[in-house]
């Protein structure tokens, strides 16, 4: 595991970018698993600043999307359709062909999510997982006490989730109950994971999800057993990992720590 923290929220996301440029550059048609959230914004901004400046060519990239409400249509303003066509697709040349996310509309929840299971197989894995962690641990919509073995699926949401989510529905009764999304097989699936954590409402999950013994109660813990995840982190989210002793080294610079977990 790989855990770099920086200075600040704009440091997390250029690196982040970073990340995610070198694997456009040297595999042009990868497989990018994108997550939505407040934390990925930034690295999407980069990402587009770099296609604009003609740095990167999305044009072979083909994505799929974590996760998506269950019963909210594409449209919805609150979709992650929209998320993603507002932050990312309107403004690079990724194929409409080459992109995925769940149907959160589908009449049909179960045919909708093998039908995902399959597109991703049909391209083998994923070759890096965008990923952000909710306060609970979540990653996608895989809830604490989500089985380990589920590729795609419809979860149900908790009510921390739900809460969080209410301000931008105009309340907890309008939020989804329900999900679809990518599953912890399927994320431990994909060749390298990145795992982003902005603000300190995260720091306290993210150092037990990283230094405790890997648990289904959370389920970013499960990312430790990646052979290839790195963590990036802004100095908020990432206090409690750069203070713990069971680092083996770390350097530190003005605006950058970065350290291997043993
Ligand atoms: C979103 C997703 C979620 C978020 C998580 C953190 O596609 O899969 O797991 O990454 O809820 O959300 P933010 O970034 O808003 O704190």
């Amino acid at each position: 595991m790989r855990v770099i923290v920086k200075d600040n929220y704009q440091e997390m996301s250029q690196e982040a970018a970073r990340v995610v440029a070198r694997q456009v550059l040297l595999k042009p048609d990868s497989v990018l698993g994108l997550a939505t959230g407040k934390t990925p914004i930034g690295l999407y901004q980069g990402l587009v600043r770099m296609y604009e400046l003609g740095v990167l060519d999305f044009s072979r990239v083909v994505t799929f999307n974590l996760d998506e409400y269950y019963r909210l249509p594409p449209e919805h303003p609150n979709s992650y359709h929209r998320y993603m066509q507002e932050r990312l697709f309107e403004h690079v040349n990724i194929p409409e062909g080459n992109i995925h996310i769940p149907n959160g509309g589908a009449e049909d929840a179960e045919a909708e999510y093998k039908h995902y299971d399959e597109e991703i197989k049909r391209y083998g894995r994923i070759d890096l997982q965008v990923l952000g962690i909710g306060p609970n641990g979540h990653i996608g919509f895989n809830e604490p006490g989500t089985p380990w073995e589920i590729t795609v699926g419809l979860v149900q949401l908790s009510e921390t989730t739900r809460n969080r989510e209410a301000p931008r529905f105009g309340g907890i009764e309008n939020v989804p109950g329900r999900a679809l999304t990518i599953g912890i097989k399927t994320i431990m699936h994909a060749r390298k994971v990145l795992l982003l954590a902005s603000g300190s409402e995260k720091a306290d999950i993210l150092s037990e999800a990283l230094l405790n013994a890997p648990t289904p109660n959370i389920p970013a813990s499960v990312l430790q057993l990646h052979p290839c995840l790195s963590v990036i982190a802004d100095r908020a989210a990432g206090e409690k990992l750069v203070k713990k002793p069971t680092l083996k080294s770390f350097r530190t610079q003005e605006a950058i720590q970065e350290f291997e977990l043993i």
